[in-house]
């Protein structure tokens, strides 16, 4: 991971599904200590444009700098998104690319995000020919300065060997759904492991329902003197997993940036890891 990425937050506050709670939860996340942004620039998801409100707000009270954050939006292709399209349909993609990134940059009141993700391929099946071309744009978007990193979301192992192949640079961050059955993402995040690749987690906990109520977590959880949501939490930091999480409720916002100070011990990591898949 290049040196000047030491910046780079131990949680990441996901703001999917806020709507109009988008400004004052952002603004309240930064409050809390969260450092770490991911966004969208998917109206159907996300209000990007109410997360920028929140920082704002967060500035003009002085609880951070932009300097002091990490904020990271997503290219979501026009099947993934609603009538609220942050590009013009009938552009090229690799146009749609320049002006969805404008547009991000306009709702983020920035001049650079520090990460920014193709929100998922284009096929579930595979790297294909639109999806080389929306990542060659999105490096010619880090090369101007407007992002630091690129990332891919919601990709399979597949994906990410077919796009080793297409393309010279490989991602700094792939994002996923983790689901402990699938041994936790365990062959992405193998890859990930093997090519410096920064694996950020999200629905860890709602992904995983049973393993919260799993008699080895809550065992785990009341020798910690912690909850189960952050064991899952502090799992995830053990193993290399960048947690994101998008909790509404402040109580939730402290317990889960906790977690990262909570130490697990190491047999209680392999357990888990090894509970499902
Ligand atoms: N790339 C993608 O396609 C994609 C897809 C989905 C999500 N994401 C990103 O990931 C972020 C997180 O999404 P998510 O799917 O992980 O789900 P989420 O929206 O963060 O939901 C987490 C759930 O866990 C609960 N929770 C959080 N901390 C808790 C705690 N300490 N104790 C008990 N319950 C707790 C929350 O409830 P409370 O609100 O009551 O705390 C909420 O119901 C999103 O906002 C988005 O930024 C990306």
């Amino acid at each position: 991971m290049p040196s000047e990425q030491s910046a780079l937050p131990d949680f990441l506050y996901g703001t999917a599904w806020k709507e109009e709670r988008t400004p004052a939860l952002t603004e309240l996340a930064l409050r809390m200590g969260f450092r770490g942004i991911d966004t969208a620039n998917q109206r159907r998801h996300y209000f990007e444009a109410g997360v920028g409100q929140g920082l704002a707000a967060a500035y003009r009270a002085g609880v951070v700098t932009r300097a002091d954050l990490f904020l990271q939006t997503k290219f979501t292709y026009q099947p993934g998104q609603d009538h609220r399209l942050p590009y013009d349909p009938a552009a090229r993609l690799s146009d749609q690319v320049a002006q969805s990134m404008a547009s991000s940059l306009e709702h983020l009141g920035t001049d650079h995000v520090d990460s920014y993700v193709l929100h998922g391929p284009a096929s579930g099946y595979g790297w294909t020919d639109a999806d080389s071309e929306v990542w060659e744009a999105m490096r010619k978007e880090r090369d101007a300065g407007r992002t630091r990193f690129l990332g891919v979301s919601n990709v399979s192992l597949r994906h990410l060997e077919q796009m080793a192949v297409a393309h010279p640079e490989g991602p700094t961050f792939v994002q996923n759904r983790c689901y402990a059955r699938f041994g936790w993402d365990r062959d992405v995040r193998l890859f990930c492991r093997e090519r410096k690749i920064v694996y950020q987690g999200f629905s860890l906990l709602t992904a995983n329902l049973e393993v919260l109520r799993h008699p080895v977590v809550t065992g785990i959880a009341t020798r910690a003197n912690a909850s189960p949501a952050q064991v899952v939490f502090s799992f995830a930091g053990a193993v290399g997993i960048l947690p994101l999480t998008g909790t509404s409720n402040p109580e939730h916002m402290t317990q889960d940036l906790a977690s990262v100070h909570l130490t697990l011990p190491p047999d209680a990591v392999n357990e888990i890891e090894s509970l499902a898949g």
